[in-house]
Formats: C-alpha cells, structure tokens, sequence
C-alpha cells in the first residue's frame, strides 16, 4: 500500500471512529445518563457558572420570569440535579418540588431547602393534573426520550396549567452561530477538564448540544406531545431558548 493509501485509510479510520465515539456518548443509555451526573454532581453548579461566565444566573432568572409564578402555585422543576434552578423559582413564592433521576446531583444539592423527590422524567411519580406549571433547565436534551418526558410532563399538569423549557439551542446570529459551535465543540471540553471532576460528561455536552433540534423544530415537539400554544423566546442571541407551552383547560 502506497504512503498516501495508509495516509488516507488512518484518516478515514480516524473520522470513522470520531463518528463512532460521537454516537455511542449520545446513544447513552439512561442508567448511564445517571451515573454520568452523578460523577459530575460535587462540582455541578461551580462548573456552570464558570464555563458559562455567570450567564447562567441569568438565564435562570428570565426562567422564573417566563413562568410567572404566584405564591401558593405547586410547580415541578424537571431534571432539576442539584436543585440550583429549584432554588431561583422558589423565590416566587410557590411551592417548587425538584425531581431527578441522579442520586448523586440530588445528594450534592441536599444542603438546599428544596423538596425533592426522585424520579424518571419519563415515568414520573405524580399522579395527574398535580401541578400548577412544569419546568426543566438543562435536562429535557438529557432525557433519553424526550417525546415521553414532554408527554409525560403534560400528565402531570392541572389544565390551564404552563410549561417552560430552558434548554441550549442555535444562535440565531449565523456568524456567531459558527464561531459558537466552534466553541462548543472544541474549547469546552478543554475547559472542563481544569474544573470539572469528569471532563467527558462536557464532551458528551458539547455534542448534544449540536445534535439537538433548533427553536422551531423543538416547538413542533411540544405541540406534537399535546401542548398548546407553543412559542420561544432566545436568550444571548440564542445560546439558550426558553420554549413556553400551555395545556389546554
Ligand atoms: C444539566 S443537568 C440540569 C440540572 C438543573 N436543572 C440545572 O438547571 O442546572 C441535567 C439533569 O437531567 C437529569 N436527567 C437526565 N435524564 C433524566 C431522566 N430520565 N429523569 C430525570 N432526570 C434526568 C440528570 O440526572 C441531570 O441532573
């Protein structure tokens, strides 16, 4: 075999393996999902706020925001891990339960003074028409069945009730959205691996990121698991897009 055939058979190998590892960290299996957060778990919120410069905070406030929470209302926070994103929407006043499938994450946020209960987004352990509104920051890419936790989601609220999604979505600027993705792809597992516990969660982060469908494509998924009213509004030029649905009363 000439130089250039091995040259080009390790190349293709290399893109052939890339592609591999790259379906396997998406294909993960739930038990897996778990056990990745609850590697992460001790210094969850610390990474956060670093690799994301403090938006974060942000972005969880304009959550509470987009929820309209009055004192007094029962709301689910979804995939909730620590109970960081339960603890901001407690502020309003209402009553706010974080449920996760992780005992680690739950473990690590135990110091808050939040219920929480565990339990599987798609087998959640409420009985119907229970909540007010339901939320999930960060967690609805991480579900394996994302159809059944927005369906399940659906289950769970009372009618007349509201749901708010704040998850990681496309830049809606196209140059920005390259140099972002870019970003994503590369610099953030690098970054990780000097302040997170276990750097390969953050790769696998970065490439569900990219994998995930972009605002419209999402709405159409919430409509089609029975909400009403679909409709987004994006955050830091859409790096995050909170997604915001009613059930029908
Ligand atoms: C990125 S964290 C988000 C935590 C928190 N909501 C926040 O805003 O920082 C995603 C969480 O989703 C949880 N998760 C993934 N799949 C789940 C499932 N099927 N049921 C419940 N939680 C799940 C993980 O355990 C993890 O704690």
């Amino acid at each position: 075999m000439s130089r250039a055939r091995v040259g080009t058979c390790t190349l293709v190998s290399e893109i052939v393996a890339k592609t591999e590892s790259f379906r396997a960290s998406l294909d993960k299996q739930p038990h897996e999902v778990a056990s990745m957060f609850d590697g992460v778990a001790k210094r969850y919120d610390l990474t956060n706020t670093v690799m994301t410069g403090g938006l974060d905070r942000y972005w969880r406030w304009a959550t509470r925001r987009a929820l309209e929470l009055r004192p007094g209302e029962r709301v689910l926070d979804l995939a909730a891990g620590t109970g960081v994103s339960t603890l901001e929407l407690a502020k309003s006043g209402a009553w706010c339960v974080a449920t996760d499938f992780s005992q680690g994450m739950l473990a690590a946020g135990r110091f808050r003074e939040v219920p929480m209960v565990a339990g599987d987004g798609t087998a959640l352990p409420f009985a119907n028409d229970s909540f007010d509104a339901v939320t999930i920051s960060y967690g609805l890419r991480n579900i394996a069945d994302t159809d059944e936790a927005l369906r399940e989601l659906l289950r769970v609220t009372k009618p007349g009730g509201r749901l708010v999604i704040a998850e990681f979505s496309t830049p809606v600027f196209a140059p920005f959205r390259t140099i972002y993705m870019e970003f994503v792809m590369r610099a953030l597992p690098r970054v990780a691996r000097t302040v997170s516990s276990n750097p390969d969660a953050y790769v696998y982060l970065a490439e569900s990121i990219r994998a995930w469908p972009n605002q419209p494509q999402l709405a159409m998924r919430i409509a089609d698991a029975g909400w009403s009213a679909v409709k987004w509004r994006n955050l830091t030029n859409g790096i995050v897009a909170l997604h915001r649905a009613y059930k029908l009363g």
